[in-house]
């Protein structure tokens, strides 16, 4: 026998278990009925494969374990703490370093610091969060992402790319001087997880330079874009996930992370940056929203399994399995006829929804009604990442109409095996033949913020 293309396996073993419930349809039809038909309101324990989000949800390892027990646990200058913002400086760049309870937290310190009432944040498509606390600080977000980024079907290697003829646009429009920074995002959540090429942010530092305006990094997914890098760009084949991380971070001036996805725990954030005043200035908000300045609302010993997070989380054995667990279940997918986003991206697979349910029109909600049916099915929990997700315009109170109607099924790291993909594969594909008997929904309750978290739907009779 010739074996020619050889398989490859996690680069770790399973140490501890957590069983699950198993459930019956009919205990799942009542489930999702009482959650309003929203899969953030299930309870955890009636979920068996829990696809929400990668976020605080990761396995880890006996090492960041090991350290959860050395955490000192001092209300000032913790140990834990010089060993995180050390950390962060040898493997992200970044001087300074302050901690938050997660990456929201970063988000409302670094807009409150730096937006004025009536200016514009650029970045590479919104994140919900971030988008609000620009907005709630009196900024508009402005899409400045590559037009194939809204575009399901194409192909581009790096669909996450800043499109710097619309910031030259911007600049014509409302002046540099309303432009207080420009965001951008590693391996963009909303398109996909798509990553941004070395070339492109290069490109992007140039712009902010010639026009001395900040350039601030959502590094949420930074090794996971590097993966991209070191996969598809050309002269960085040979260079390790580690040196690409560190390149990524040195183009750019501060950074918001929220360390539940890439850097392996289970709470944690931190805002980072290289400027000495927008850190004092930071230190002086985090102790009105967060805590002090050492640990900003994490204790010791999450400092520390951040700190071991970190450094496993560019390891090139790590990413490779991270992403290819992410490829296979998509590839199965495509396989089968689903049509998904493509490329595959890094974290999630993103489902179709219009694709799938195009008799459901976009005001039905067919992204929330395809999540809620791939439950049903399997037991398999994804989330809405569509209309629902956008929210409504703060001006005209009108609903975004976002092209991408999307459901994602999200990775958590470390925490799945094979066997769980091609269940959650086989479950997908029976929705999508019974697709006609799925309905469209109506809101039963919208809340104010973030509708998404807490809304509750009923079916549209038909
Ligand atoms: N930025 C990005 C790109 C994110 O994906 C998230 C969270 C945040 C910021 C906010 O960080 O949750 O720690 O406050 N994304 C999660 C998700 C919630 O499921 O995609 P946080």
């Amino acid at each position: 026998m010739n074996i020619s293309n050889r398989s490859w396996a996690e680069p770790y073993k399973i140490k501890m278990v957590e069983p699950l419930k198993m459930t019956t349809r009919a205990e799942r039809q009542a489930a999702i009925a009482e959650a309003g038909y929203n899969t953030f309101l299930l309870k955890s324990e009636d979920v068996y494969i829990d696809l929400l989000t990668d976020s605080g949800c990761g396995a880890m390892s006996d090492r960041q374990w090991a350290g959860m027990m050395a955490g000192d646990e001092a209300y000032a200058g913790s140990a834990n703490y010089y060993h995180m913002r050390d950390t962060v400086e040898e493997y992200y760049s970044y001087k300074h370093t302050v901690p938050t309870h997660q990456g929201r937290g970063a988000e409302n310190i670094l807009s409150q610091i730096l937006i004025s009432q009536g200016d514009y944040v650029p970045g590479n498509m919104y994140f919900t969060t971030t988008r609000l606390h620009q907005e709630l600080a009196g900024a508009t977000f402005v899409d400045i992402i590559i037009d194939e980024a809204h575009d399901p079907a194409s192909m581009h290697p790096f669909k996450g790319n800043v499109d710097l003829a619309k910031l030259d646009a911007l600049v014509a429009d409302v002046g540099v001087e309303k432009i207080p920074y420009v965001c951008v995002a590693t391996c963009v959540n909303m398109a996909g997880g798509q990553p941004i090429s070395m070339a492109n942010l290069r490109a992007l530092r140039s712009w902010c330079d010639k026009h001395k305006v900040r350039l601030v990094h959502d590094m949420t997914r930074v090794a996971e874009n590097a993966y991209f890098i070191q996969s598809r760009e050309e002269g960085y084949g040979d260079k390790s996930i580690r040196e690409i991380v560190y390149e990524l971070c040195s183009l750019t001036d501060a950074a918001t992370m929220s360390s539940k996805k890439d850097a392996l725990v289970n709470i944690g954030g931190f805002l980072a940056m290289n400027d000495a005043e927008l850190y004092e200035k930071a230190c002086n908000l985090v102790v009105v929203y967060e805590g002090l300045h050492t640990y900003g609302g994490m204790a010791g010993r999450d400092m520390e399994a951040l700190a071991v997070g970190i450094t496993e989380s560019v390891k090139d054995d790590h990413i490779r399995a991270r992403v290819g667990q992410v490829e296979y279940l998509g590839e199965k997918l495509k396989a089968m006829g689903v049509p998904i986003v493509n490329p595959i991206g890094g974290h999630a697979i993103f489902l179709d929804a219009r694709a799938i349910l195009p008799n459901i029109p976009q005001d039905h909600f067919p992204a929330q009604a395809l999540s809620a049916a791939l439950y049903v099915d399997a037991g398999v929990r994804s989330m809405e990442r569509g209309v629902i997700s956008a929210g409504r315009n703060k001006d005209t109170g009108e609903n975004f109409m976002p092209k991408l109607e999307l459901v994602r099924l999200t990775l958590p790291r470390r925490v799945y095996t094979q066997a769980h993909m091609d269940v959650v594969a086989e479950s997908v594909c029976q929705v999508m033949i019974r697709a006609d008997e799925i309905s469209g929904l109506k809101f039963a309750y919208e809340p104010e913020y973030l509708r998404f978290f807490r809304a509750r739907f009923a079916p549209i009779e038909r």
